[in-house]
């Protein structure tokens, strides 16, 4: 899929802001020692993780989504009422349904367009970004939120040691408008997803309304997914290079899913990206799923890195398997 499909007008996908929230609670890997049989050192050497946000007891992945939007809002200086497309890409939802894309738009007092759940695990937000860009395009919306928002310590099996200290809660939000292509390139400049459905067992959670009337548990084979995750992306970020028509020399930022520090560093070593043009916040956040892309993209822009004109790169892999790209003229 690719972001000229049926691209038969004049219009860019802008990003105006982003904002991210993340639960106040933080546990540590010296806290996680004392709940399964694992070490800080482990942790840190295998995955670069030291520390991850944890939902309070009653706080829900709308709510977080709710303030990572309003951040966002703020920094587009916009009000809410100008969105007219409201998505969020989430794995955690408040409940199987209604869809907390819907919770989030009522919680920021937004009563005209749409709002709907995107779900494609980790590459959520990538899926998000791309399905408001040929929204936006298309000319039907104006303005969107995507937003990623994750309580993955809601599905974890906290005795599972394999799987239960990778993982941690937040939320990050963009705001997207439709413009005329500037003089200045801004703007969504290229999009690829790919699926491929027979790599359920290797990423899943063991739960689900259909299956067992339970919510579940994550169950992963990490080599596997390792594997997939450095060896098959390069796909869709040499596409989505070629579309915009840039290299890895060209780009500013890389922003990655956050899953794993080795996964990051193999990912831009193998696309010839310099590990200076890398944003990591793995360190501080563990993974967060589909927030982890606009977590990090808000961290680099609040420091200072990311500026308007710059040329990022993000990309995602999760479960399913999916996996994204996309370039962006910030
Ligand atoms: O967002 C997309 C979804 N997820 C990912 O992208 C994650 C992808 N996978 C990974 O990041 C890595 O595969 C992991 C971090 C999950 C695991 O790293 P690994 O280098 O592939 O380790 P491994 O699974 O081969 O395990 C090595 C050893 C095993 O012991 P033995 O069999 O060698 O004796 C594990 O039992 O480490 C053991 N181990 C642990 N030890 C201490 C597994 N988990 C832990 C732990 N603490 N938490």
């Amino acid at each position: 899929m690719s972001s000229t499909d049926n691209n038969n007008n004049n219009l860019r996908s802008v990003v105006l802001g982003v904002g991210s929230y993340l639960p106040e609670k933080i546990l540590t890997n010296a806290d996680l020692e004392k709940m399964v049989d694992t070490t800080s050192d482990w942790i840190v050497q295998r995955t670069g993780i030291q520390q991850r946000h944890i939902a309070a007891d009653g706080e829900t992945t709308s709510m977080l989504g709710i303030k990572a939007a309003q951040k966002a809002l703020a920094s587009a200086g916009v009000d809410a009422d100008s969105i007219d497309l409201v998505i969020c890409a989430t794995s955690t939802p408040d409940y199987t349904f209604p869809a907390a894309a819907t919770q989030i738009q009522a919680g920021l007092g937004i009563t005209k367009g749409v709002a709907f759940d995107l779900q494609a695990v980790c590459s959520g937000f990538v899926f998000g970004v791309t399905t408001a860009d040929k929204f936006l395009r298309s000319g039907s919306h104006k303005r969107a939120l995507v937003i990623g928002a994750e309580t993955f310590s809601r599905l974890l099996d906290w005795e599972d040691r394999t799987t239960c200290v990778l993982f941690g809660d937040g939320a990050g939000a963009i705001v997207l408008e439709a413009q005329e292509r500037g003089g200045d390139g801004r703007g969504v400049l290229s999009t690829h997803l790919r699926s491929d459905g027979r790599h359920r067992e290797k990423l899943y959670v063991d739960g689900g309304p259909s299956s067992t009337k339970t919510v579940g548990h994550l169950r992963m084979l990490g080599k596997d997914v390792f594997r997939h995750a450095v060896g098959q992306v390069g796909d869709v970020m040499l596409d989505s290079f070629r579309e915009a028509g840039v290299d890895a020399e060209r780009l500013d930022w890389f922003v990655p899913h956050q899953a794993n520090a080795r996964i990051i560093d193999a990912s831009a070593e193998k696309l010839g990206i310099a590990a200076e043009k890398v944003v990591k916040t793995v360190q501080l956040h563990g993974n967060t799923s589909a927030a982890s892309i606009p977590l990090a993209l808000d961290v680099a822009v609040r420091d200072g890195r990311i500026k308007k004109g710059d040329l990022v790169m993000i990309e995602a892999v999760g479960g399913g398997f999916t996996w994204g790209a996309a370039v962006i003229r910030w």
